[in-house]
């Protein structure tokens, strides 16, 4: 069996923010010490709705890099690669589109929803529509099990579900498999085999997805089974056939709750962020001049912090003395806003320091992020041309 895979993607869009940082960065580094990692830069996806500007791309993919890096996600630990490097997944892309259903695209609902919120750019492309389909290419291409996304990202991995899924039935049965199957099933001694069987059929007969996992488990256990023969039994289990591609689940971010310098969500189209990287003077003046609590005109007039989007950075930043000493001194007038902001602007500070020193040893040497990405292509190609070797060989194009 393959070791759990996680795999995840993230498009270039330039230099990341503190709700990047807090929304999903420190989740892939805690990820990393767990699971064998994939993070990649989703550049052909940016081309999705940037491919009348393709030019700054490259430089956004690499600013981006680094700060995934600053944020301390470890190349020794994770393979980090750039999708277009890696081009097996276009092959794999385009095959897929072959026997993918135009009305299973049409219906994902980000299609729609894009296109509208996009409404100034054309996104009646033939791209755009196939966008899930690139991303269940980048997923099914690693076998990967986990995929750590947003929930707007939820249908597009439950779309490559599917995906998998019909793959496997159309192109994973070889001739004779139910009877080289049944063959595998005894192969697994009586008491496994018989373990085996009940929870096919409890999965078969109800839909009991826990049976599939505990016959998962069960399979996990046997050493002496041939590659061949554990795939045979992973398909049977479903009624897939073999499984050739493997359905991904996803792990679920959630949503930053990194509140941007007016309250609202930090986000870039908010114009409220502080990028992950900001310089000192900047994060403070940008803090400074930070909206208050609209009752406080003059310095003696008290506060209510609910009604302040600094209360809401101290609720990230600060701990239980320090948002005691707000309530207290904002309620009776007993500190002022700019008093208020500076353990805010130290806490940022003191939380960028080390980002920004990891960073400084690559833009002094920006080789060293290019080596990376190269080391990380070539492993992320390794296992791609070897998933691609099984697809060929199930879709009869071997041409030995
Ligand atoms: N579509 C994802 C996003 O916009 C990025 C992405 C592309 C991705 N391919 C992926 C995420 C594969 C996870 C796995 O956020
Ligand atoms: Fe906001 Fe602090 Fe000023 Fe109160 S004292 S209004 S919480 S900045």
């Amino acid at each position: 069996m393959y070791a759990e895979r996680v795999l995840s993607g993230m498009r270039p869009t330039g230099s990341l923010h503190l709700g990047h940082y807090h929304g999903v960065l420190k989740n892939w580094i805690e990820l990393q010490h767990e699971y064998p990692c994939l993070f990649f830069v989703a550049d052909w996806h940016a081309l999705t709705t940037q491919y009348d500007n393709p030019q700054g791309i490259e430089k956004a993919s690499m600013d981006m890099v680094i700060d995934w890096l600053a944020a301390g996600v470890d190349p020794n630990q994770a393979t980090l690669f750039v999708q277009s490097r890696v081009p097996e997944h276009a092959e794999l892309h385009l095959l897929m589109s072959m026997m993918t259903p135009l009305s299973w695209l049409e219906r994902v609902p980000t299609y729609k929803d894009q296109q509208e919120k996009l409404a100034d750019k054309d996104l009646t492309t033939y791209g755009f529509l196939g966008y899930p389909l690139l991303m269940s290419a980048d997923i099914l291409i690693y076998r990967a099990d986990k995929v750590p996304v947003g929930e707007d990202q939820i249908p597009h991995v439950e779309f490559t579900r599917e995906l998998a899924r019909r793959f496997n039935h159309m192109y994973g049965r070889e001739p004779g498999f139910e009877d080289k199957a049944r063959e595998a099933v005894k192969k697994l001694g009586s008491k496994k085999a018989r373990l085996y069987e009940e929870m096919r059929t409890r999965f078969q007969q109800n839909g009991d997805r826990d049976a599939i996992e505990q016959a998962k488990a069960v399979l996990d256990e046997v050493q002496h089974l041939s590659m061949a023969d554990r795939e045979r039994l992973f398909g049977y289990l479903e009624g897939t056939g073999k499984m050739i591609l493997v359905e991904p689940g996803y792990l679920l971010t959630e949503a930053s709750k990194m509140p941007g310098l007016d309250g609202q969500k930090m986000s870039k189209s908010y114009n409220n962020t502080i990028t992950m990287r900001e310089s000192e003077e900047s994060v403070t003046k940008k803090v400074r001049s930070m909206p208050t609590d609209p009752a406080r005109v003059r310095r003696t007039d008290p506060g209510e912090p609910a009604k302040c989007p600094v209360w809401q950075l101290h609720q990230v930043y600060s701990n239980d003395a320090c948002k005691e000493w707000v309530q207290q001194g904002c309620r009776t007038a007993g500190i002022g806003c700019i008093e208020c902001k500076q353990p805010v602007i130290d806490a940022i500070l003191r939380e960028q320091a080390p980002m920004r020193e990891r960073a400084q040893v690559y833009l002094d040497d920006p080789t060293l992020v290019k080596n990376i990405i190269a080391d990380g292509c070539e492993k992320a190609r390794e296992y791609a041309r070897e998933t691609m070797r099984d697809v060929r060989e199930a879709m009869g194009l071997e041409y030995h």
